[in-house]
């Protein structure tokens, strides 16, 4: 009898009614049963709060992370829906990832930040919780926990700045930091320019607002059925993010009464669509790796080849930078995520499951673009094919991507000589060398910059025009590493080259002077150098000293797997996926 114990039956669809894991903890009628209700009533909560469905909130507010700086307010109207669709609100915290100050590279963090949220949700009397994330390790981080500790779980994303605004013209984080920064390197704009535009391009709470790397996993989060529809966009000093917190408070309750879990939401056919609406957005490669981490957790692996192939069947239709004209505030006015999903429709899986406990399809339904500028229709696309290319070739036999939306035309098939840096510290060292030889050709190759290489694959894949071709007006070359790069960058950047070179992969093996051959339309990335002279170089190849020999970063050099696997830990993927990981050799 509900009424009686408080507890909410969990439907297992079967007719079996099952405690839920709250109950378990203060409707024990023994000594932990005492110590859980007397120390929690010792909070201010009554024997009344402690008989609903406990809702974990996990807030990653932390003044080291900008883009989390409304959290605190956001998660006090997450409360207001769960107390008000009778569960029982608890916040905790988690680890907080912030692009800006984390060194190396946020990179190494996020599954330490999966690894410490998964743990929290297993470890505590939580019967659903939501998730509150935005930065662009945070959401992936997220839900990968979501998925490994599949308890009832609702993202709920802080929401991007508004606009920056200089001089008339809107300013987007961090596309135009870059912009700003060349062009004061190239002496176009002076000191007193820059800091005006400093103060001017991060004026709100919120993460980046272009179609960078955060905004990307807010719309995946979106797409997979994981967030409430429209969550992604809404800026987050809006007022309507605060509406949509309060809902998602409410709706993580539903979820729970209905047993919703994510792997019954993240599945292969909403990975597809996630895939789809990240293509279609110009969406930023970093999801490419989060996506097959995220795949990782269901047990399958997600090949680059699924992405090339949707890609090539998914038009391009938002105009946001970094890619095109507008950016995430004008996203929402036009209809957000689910306009684009609408525009998507007849590519998509509209009957996955959502975290609304409706489908797609239900949660489709009415929904149309207010602003077709900004996002276009599907027969009038802004290009036939999505943003990211797998290059296939001997310089990266298990792929390399490339964000082709943001390629200049005339360096989309090209062939130059190599000039290689070794490391980033080689690359900061030489790059504006007057002496250095290269010319605006030349093919900028970064090696020792990969998951184990630099470590954790620092986004650093836009290597910097030599400041000498800069002052001569080139803004574009090809530039290929095994580093990311940051979702807001932009130009013929070839990133994510597996394997790295640090274990030994074909990058390792470039020599300056080598002749690089681009073909985007043919999906090829090839060295012009002889396999005899290669098999050479390799005999020759030692791999560089190890970061750490202890801790966290040990442990992260010792796990982690190439950009391909998707950069998770071996030791967190299901046991079945590691099995036949061994057998694949
Ligand atoms: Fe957090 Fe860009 S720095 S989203
Ligand atoms: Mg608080």
């Amino acid at each position: 009898d509900n009424k009686e114990t408080g507890a909410i039956g969990k439907q297992t669809g079967d007719g079996d009614q099952e405690k839920l894991r709250g109950a378990k903890y203060f409707q024990d009628p023994g000594f932990w049963g005492f110590i859980h209700r007397s120390f929690t009533k010792s909070m201010g909560y009554t024997d009344e709060d402690l008989r609903k469905p406990v809702i974990g909130i996990a807030n990653t507010f932390s003044e080291l992370n900008k883009c989390h700086s409304n959290f605190n307010e956001l998660v006090d109207y997450v409360k207001r829906g769960v107390w008000q669709a009778g569960g029982l609100p608890m916040e905790f915290p988690t680890i907080s990832i912030g692009e800006p100050y984390v060194k190396p590279t946020t990179m190494l963090l996020r599954n330490l930040m999966a690894m410490d949220t998964e743990e929290m949700i297993k470890a505590h009397p939580l019967d659903g919780v939501v998730l509150v994330g935005g930065c662009d390790k945070t959401v992936p981080a997220q839900l990968m926990a979501a998925i490994s500790a599949n308890v009832p779980a609702i993202v709920l994303t802080g929401g991007p700045m508004l606009n920056g605004r200089l001089n008339g013209q809107s300013l987007g984080a961090c596309t135009d930091c870059y912009k700003y920064t060349l062009e004061h390197k190239a002496g176009n704009i002076t000191d007193k320019e820059l800091s005006t535009a400093e103060d001017a391009i991060c004026r709100s709470d919120g993460h980046c607002m272009v179609m960078g790397t955060a905004s990307t996993m807010a719309s995946i989060a979106e797409a997979l059925g994981m967030a409430l529809p429209g969550c992604a966009a809404i800026p987050a000093p809006d007022s309507r993010r605060k509406h949509m917190a309060e809902r998602t408070g409410k709706q993580i309750v539903e979820v729970v009464r209905q047993n919703i879990r994510p792997r019954d939401v993240i599945t292969p056919k909403s990975i597809e669509n996630a895939i789809r609406v990240t293509m279609a957005s110009g969406g930023s490669t970093n999801a490419i790796i989060h996506l097959v981490a995220i795949a990782g957790r269901l047990g399958y692996k997600l090949e680059l080849e699924t992405f090339d192939k949707l890609a090539a069947d998914t038009p391009f239709l938002l105009n946001l930078k970094p890619s095109g004209k507008y950016m995430m505030e004008e996203y929402f006015e036009a209809g957000g995520v689910p306009s684009l999903m609408k525009e998507l429709e007849s590519k998509l899986h509209t009957d996955c499951l959502t975290v609304t406990g409706g489908t797609v399809a239900d949660n489709l339904r009415g929904v149309y673009t207010i602003n077709s500028d900004v996002i276009a229709s599907l027969d009038r696309p802004l290009a036939e094919q999505g943003g990211i290319a797998v290059l296939r070739g001997n310089l990266s036999p298990n792929g390399a991507l490339i964000k082709q939306t943001a390629v200049s035309p005339h360096l989309k098939k090209h062939r130059g000589k190599a000039v290689v840096f070794h490391s980033p510290a080689d690359l900061e060292a030489r790059i504006d060398d007057p002496d250095l030889d290269v010319d605006e050709n030349s093919v900028l190759v970064l090696i020792n910059a990969g998951p184990k290489g630099a470590p954790a694959m620092p986004e650093i894949g836009q290597i910097p025009i030599p400041q000498k071709l800069l002052l001569k007006g080139v803004r574009d070359m090809v530039r290929i590493s095994d580093a990311r790069i940051s979702g807001t960058s932009y130009g013929a950047l070839i990133v994510h080259t597996a394997p790295e070179a640090a274990i030994g992969g074909p990058l390792a093996l470039v020599r300056d002077g080598d002749e690089i051959e681009l073909d985007i339309e043919e999906r090829k990335l090839q060295l012009h150098v002889d396999d005899s002279t290669l098999e050479l170089r390799r005999k020759d190849w030692k791999p560089a000293e190890p970061a750490y020999d202890r801790g966290y970063g040990l442990l992260f050099l010792e796990h982690v797997l190439q950009a391909d696997e998707g950069c998770d830990f071996d030791f967190l993927l299901p046991k079945e996926l590691r099995e036949a990981r061994k057998k694949g050799g």
